[in-house]
């Protein structure tokens, strides 16, 4: 069963059109030079706030993005169930204010960070993002978020830290899906450190110039584009540097179809399926499927990130 979104506050007006108009008033003061107050916007993120982000066009693509309806109830969110529809229909039990995220492992400065302080330093950018679903469906979602690198770099990973270790939150009573043993809870990810600092890793806390919705993974989740949406890991409470490559739920789960670094790669089916190419979501039943792009069409900005590296081994 298909879900419509809750009204958020201004009423009769769909979050989409709203964000037409403010893509139009963006472009608008940027013509004048006016730069955007983005600093103080997220005080806190109640589902539905709307955000004051500067649209990064070097870091969008021209692609034009889903709906809002598409992007918000097609989910993967296994704390939800698994049907698609079922984390738009279920994810309000999770309470995403206050929120707090605990910083560990190899670095100068760890331990809990609201994420009001979390974000605080940080001005809001928009990004229009191609997401890529292991599963060969695909979507173009415009988030909000921060650079994770800049983030990363405020606790001051030591030397040693070679990776990161997401984790999202473990409470069985909001999340219902974590009573079942379909995955080991809680919800793991992680990232070689450099592909964390890539400037297109993206933290995000809102799309389509709102908070995330909680089926999107409020309030806040990993973007990582030129991945498999897998990776891109939902309401994280825990970052963690870590020296050796951490297991992520998917690849804890089944070794052999999900690895490590899930790089979206036509070139490397998955066990029981094509990747070459994609259903693109929003495209209607009879649409052709898409041909899916090396690194989800961010190859230039991050194969070298693996150079030397034999990709279908290393998948
Ligand atoms: N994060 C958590 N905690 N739990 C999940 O089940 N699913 C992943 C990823 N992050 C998932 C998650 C998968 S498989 C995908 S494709 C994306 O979220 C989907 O993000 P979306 O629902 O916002 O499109």
């Amino acid at each position: 069963m298909r879900h419509r979104p809750r009204p958020l506050t201004e009423q009769h007006v769909t979050p989409e059109s709203l964000y037409l108009t403010r893509r139009h008033l963006i472009s608008g003061l940027l013509g004048t030079g006016i730069g955007l107050a983005v600093g103080d916007a997220h005080a806190s993120l109640p589902t539905g706030a709307v955000l004051h982000a500067a649209h990064n066009a070097a870091m969008s693509v021209s692609a034009p993005p889903n709906s809002w309806d598409d992007i918000t109830t097609y989910n993967n969110y296994y704390e939800f169930g698994t049907d698609k529809s079922d984390p738009a229909q279920y994810a309000g039990s999770l309470r995403v204010t206050p929120w707090t995220v605990t910083i560990g492992g190899e670095a100068d400065i760890t331990g809990p960070v609201s994420l009001d302080d979390l974000l605080k330093p940080h001005a809001l950018e928009e990004r229009i993002y191609r997401l890529r679903c292991v599963e060969a469906w695909s979507m173009v979602i415009p988030w909000v978020g921060i650079p994770l690198g800049e983030v990363l770099r405020r606790f001051k990973p030591r030397s040693n830290a070679k990776y990161v270790r997401f984790t999202t939150l473990n409470d069985p009573t909001q999340m219902p899906g974590e009573r079942s043993s379909i995955l080991h809870w809680p919800y793991t990810e992680g990232l070689r450190l450099d592909e964390a600092m890539h400037p297109l890793s993206l933290l995000a806390v809102g799309l389509y110039g709102r908070s995330l919705p909680n089926q999107n993974g409020a309030p806040l989740r990993l973007v990582v584009p030129w991945k498999y949406g897998f990776k891109s890991i939902k309401a994280i409470v825990g970052i963690e540097f870590v020296e050796r490559e951490p297991r992520s739920a998917w690849s804890q789960a089944n070794p052999k179809e999900y690895g490590f670094y899930a790089n979206v790669n036509p070139a490397v089916d998955h066990p029981r399926w094509s990747q070459a190419s994609e259903r693109h979501i929003g495209g209607g039943l009879f649409a052709p499927r898409q041909p899916t792009l090396p690194f989800n069409g961010y190859a230039e900005q991050v194969a070298d990130l693996y150079r030397g590296m034999d990709l279908r081994r290393q998948f």
